[in-house]
């Protein structure tokens, strides 16, 4: 009884994902003042159906993103991390697993089935060359990428001492938060991001040097050490070598690879959902230590040490030989 009562609650699990992310597409916590509003008011100037609305505030309020009290609705804890003005929001994260993630999981049969990403399938693309082409998706994926490395990169500068180095250049730096955060607390390291043209467009110009480019051409050269933070694990391991091998051809003899990953042996995190999101997405896979490790050995690095930087996270450095 009670093993089909559980089932049949997973069953519609997400419904309450669901609702969280259509409250951050609507913009609706944003709306919602510190000291209250009126939940008829919201609903009016907000031009939403008053009945349907009444539902997703109460399954909001039954979750603990809103409270209501006499009609009048407040932000939580919860909900207050979801507004866009909040220096820690996590709105964009929210809102990224909705969107083409959640069409590529839907088809994770057929990935299944043929080993391929289903967003391909779906998309007619892969992933990135989609982001590419998509003005609007690739602004949000950075904005949930970026909001995801302000946070879990926040101890970087305290993990890891950056002061021996002269250029520190972060390849597939996305918005910056990393990079930014490593200027911030060592303003005289030169450091500089490097993504795709079209993310590095978007970057507001300050103390950080910004290049754009193809890490499958060419990585910039000039900087002694390298940050490849989440980067190689969207990649299957031909793809992988090849990004490593443009970091050797950048580095001078004796340069460092500050390589950030899930390294799947050094938690006890169970990572086989998030290797399904990674086979839907972009076919490839968390690694282990050893894995990563052997695929920078085959490029002339060495491992020099491994840092815990997370719960998750492990930090691989390597030197060039
Ligand atoms: C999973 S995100 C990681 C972002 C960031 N490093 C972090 O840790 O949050 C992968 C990054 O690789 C970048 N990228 C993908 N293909 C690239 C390419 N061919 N050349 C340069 N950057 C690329 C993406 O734009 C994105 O910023």
């Amino acid at each position: 009884m009670k093993i089909k009562q559980e089932l049949k609650s997973m069953f519609t699990e997400h419904w309450k994902y669901m609702t969280v992310s259509a409250a951050c597409k609507l913009n609706l916590f944003d709306n919602i003042p510190d000291i209250g509003i009126n939940q008829s008011r919201v609903c009016d100037s907000m031009n939403f159906n008053p009945e349907v609305f009444d539902f997703l505030v109460s399954s909001l309020v039954d979750n603990e993103f809103l409270k209501r009290n006499n009609g009048i609705l407040f932000l939580t804890e919860k909900s207050i991390l979801l507004t866009e003005d909040n220096p820690e929001t996590l709105k964009f994260a929210c809102l990224n697993w909705s969107s083409e993630h959640l069409d590529a999981w839907q088809n994770l049969d057929y990935t299944i089935k043929t080993g391929k990403p289903a967003f391909d399938m779906i998309f007619g693309s892969s992933f990135f060359e989609h982001l590419n082409n998509n003005p609007e998706d690739l602004n949000k994926y950075h904005l949930a990428m970026n909001e995801y490395a302000r946070d879990d990169y926040k101890n970087i500068s305290e993990i890891i001492d950056f002061t021996k180095h002269k250029t520190v250049i972060d390849v597939g730096g996305g918005y910056g938060a990393l990079i930014s955060n490593i200027k911030t607390n060592n303003p005289q390291i030169n450091c500089i991001l490097f993504d795709l043209p079209q993310v590095i467009k978007n970057v507001v110009p300050g103390d950080i040097k910004t290049l754009s480019g193809d890490f499958f051409n060419n990585v910039p050269n000039g900087s002694d050490a390298i940050i490849l933070s989440r980067i190689i694990h969207d990649w299957d391991d031909e793809n992988a070598l090849k990004i490593i091998h443009n970091c050797h051809r950048a580095l001078p003899e004796n340069g460092s690879i500050y390589l950030i990953e899930n390294c799947i042996d050094k938690t006890d995190v169970d990572f086989s959902l998030l290797n399904l999101n990674m086979s839907v997405m972009c076919n490839s896979f968390e690694r282990t230590s050893s894995q990563y490790i052997s695929l920078f050995n085959r490029q002339g690095f060495a491992l020099i040490s491994d840092i815990k930087l997370n719960q998750l996270q492990t930090i691989l450095i390597f030197n060039k030989l």
